[in-house]
Formats: structure tokens, C-alpha cells, sequence
């Protein structure tokens, strides 16, 4: 069973009794929306950032939240703290909440708030060596089709993508935009290193995410940073390349369709940004109230 408790509509359980209706309509037709928090050392790392998105994603497909922002990240302070946990990981969840079948919203009366607290592991020690990736012939969502910067429950074309990867034996799925322009992986943002240069695509077809914006924050001021589209051919060409996003943290890719990326190993930038990261998520965030952290 996992560790952790889960926050459900008013009530904490444990992750084995946390249960939600089968005619949710988040279960049922991916009608919902959803964050992915980290806490390190008993604080939670961007917490206003991530509550800010959730109620974007919500607004923009016009769910309502049953709660304020500030009511919001209460209950997912109250959440962690109730886990005893000091690092792990939050899911936060709004679904459309229960309702007679058919896929109007309208047939739900009430959303549904959700928080899992419990933790994660993605790359492991593939953060020191590295991940290989593909290119999945799965192409990103049109952005005229699904607003790439709403987190939605339904992520069946980012699960495609990894699917292809997991067949292929690789760790990650790079994914194209409709044009043929590099994307984002399949949970994470996409950085690409050239002659000291920190480039990575705008996001207009993937997700403002978090990480990535705090990358880019870090790596202002030692390298010179560029957001501009970019195909994989640029990629196979770069010196380094990694990928970013809350559950992944900061991870070299090493090799691409099996060619070597650079000389196959994360690279100095990689290393020294992922380094700044870990430093600023372990020594900065909003303090756990009974996680036995004043804050300093
Ligand atoms: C599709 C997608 N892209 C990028 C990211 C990275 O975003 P963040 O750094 O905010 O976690 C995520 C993670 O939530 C994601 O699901």
C-alpha cells in the first residue's frame, strides 16, 4: 500500500480506504484537472505556483473549485502534515464530481477536491547517469484542439507516448508538436545546451511548467538562456540535453533514437543546474506546519 494520507472531499484517509465514486466524472470522462507538487525537508516548493495553475486549468475548462487559492493551500499544507511525511510528493485533484452518465458537465451538481499525499519515484539513480529517450510518433495535441496548459485527467496522449518508449526500452518519449517542432516529453519540459547556450521551446505547445520556469530563473545570470522552437535534429546536434518537471527534477538525456548526445553522459550544465535545483528545493518553500520546521 502506499504511504501517505489523501484528503477527500472534507475527509482524510489512508490510501487504502481513499475511495471516489464511479460515476465521477473524472473517472468517466477524464473531466478534471490536476497538480503534481513536491515537498523536500518539510517545506512544499512553489506551493502558490502550483495553486495558481490548478485554478487556471479549472477556469479553462470551467470547473469550479469548491474553495478559495488560500483555502486551497491550507488543505494541502493540512494534507502533508497530516502524512507525517517531511519529503514526498501531492497530487491535488478537482474532478467534476459525481453525476448520471453522459459527458455534459452539467449532469455533475458538485466538484470533487482530492489531495494524495504520499511520494514518487521517477528517474532514480538515472539522475547521476543519465536517461535514454525515443522520439514517439505520437504527435502532442494540437494546441486548437486542447490548451496544452490545461492540466487535465485525461493524459492519454502523453501515455501513448511513453507506452511507445517503455515497448522500445527507453526511459523517456520525446514529443513533437504538429509541425514537427520539439514538444515535451512525456511529464516533463525539454532543454537542449549548445556552445553554452540554455535553449528551450516557448510553450505554446506544452506546459508552462514550473520546473522549467525555475530553470530558466536559475540559469539566468551563468549562461545565456533562449527560449526558440527547435526540431530534433538540433537536439542530436547539442551538447547536452535534459528534461524537467516536479516529479522528474532535473534529468540528463544521454541518448536520442540510440545516438549519443554529446559523449553520452549528463553533461557540466546539466549537472550544475540540477545541483542549484536540488540545492533551492531543499533550503526554500512554504514550511509544513507540524513537520517540525520553523521555517528557517
Ligand atoms: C505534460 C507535462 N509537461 C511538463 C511538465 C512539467 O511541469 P512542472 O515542472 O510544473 O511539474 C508536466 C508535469 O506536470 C507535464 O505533465
Amino acid at each position: 500500500m502506499p504511504e501517505g494520507v489523501v484528503y477527500i472531499d472534507g475527509e482524510f484517509v489512508s490510501p487504502n480506504d481513499a475511495k471516489i465514486s464511479v460515476f465521477d466524472h473524472g473517472l468517466l470522462y477524464g473531466d478534471g484537472v490536476f497538480e503534481g507538487i513536491r515537498f523536500y525537508n518539510g517545506r512544499i516548493f512553489k506551493l502558490a505556483e502550483h495553486v495558481d495553475r490548478l485554478f487556471a486549468s479549472a477556469e479553462k475548462i470551467g470547473l469550479t473549485v469548491p474553495c478559495s487559492k488560500e483555502e486551497f493551500a491550507q488543505l494541502v499544507l493540512k494534507t502533508t502534515a497530516k502524512s507525517g511525511l517531511h519529503d514526498g510528493y501531492l497530487r491535488p485533484l478537482v474532478t467534476r464530481g459525481s453525476g448520471d452518465l453522459g459527458l455534459d458537465p452539467r449532469k455533475s451538481k458538485k466538484s470533487s477536491i482530492v489531495i494524495i499525499c504520499s511520494t514518487i519515484n521517477l528517474y532514480g539513480s538515472k539522475h547521476e547517469t543519465g536517461l535514454n529517450a525515443i522520439v514517439a510518433s505520437v504527435r502532442r495535441t494540437p494546441p486548437s484542439s486542447l490548451n496544452p496548459n490545461i492540466k487535465s485527467l485525461n493524459y492519454l496522449n502523453n501515455i501513448l507516448a511513453k507506452s511507445e518508449a517503455n515497448v522500445k526500452g527507453a526511459d523517456e518519449a520525446i514529443i513533437l508538436d504538429q509541425e514537427g517542432y520539439v514538444a515535451e516529453a512525456s511529464a516533463d519540459n525539454i532543454f537542449a545546451v549548445k556552445g553554452g547556450v540554455v535553449y528551450t521551446p516557448p510553450t505554446v505547445t506544452n506546459l508552462v511548467g514550473i520546473t522549467r520556469g525555475t530553470i530558466l530563473d536559475i540559469s539566468k545570470g551563468t549562461y545565456e538562456t533562449r527560449v526558440e522552437r527547435f526540431k530534433v535534429d538540433f537536439l542530436l546536434k547539442a551538447d547536452e540535453v535534459f528534461i524537467t518537471g516536479t516529479g522528474g527534477e532535473v534529468a540528463g538525456v544521454v541518448e536520442i533514437d540510440g545516438q549519443k548526445i554529446g559523449v553520452g553522459v549528463p553533461g557540466p550544465v546539466t549537472k550544475d543546474l540540477q545541483k542549484k535545483y536540488f540545492a533551492l528545493v531543499r533550503s526554500t518553500g512554504v514550511p509544513i506546519p507540524s513537520a517540525g520546521n520553523n521555517g528557517h
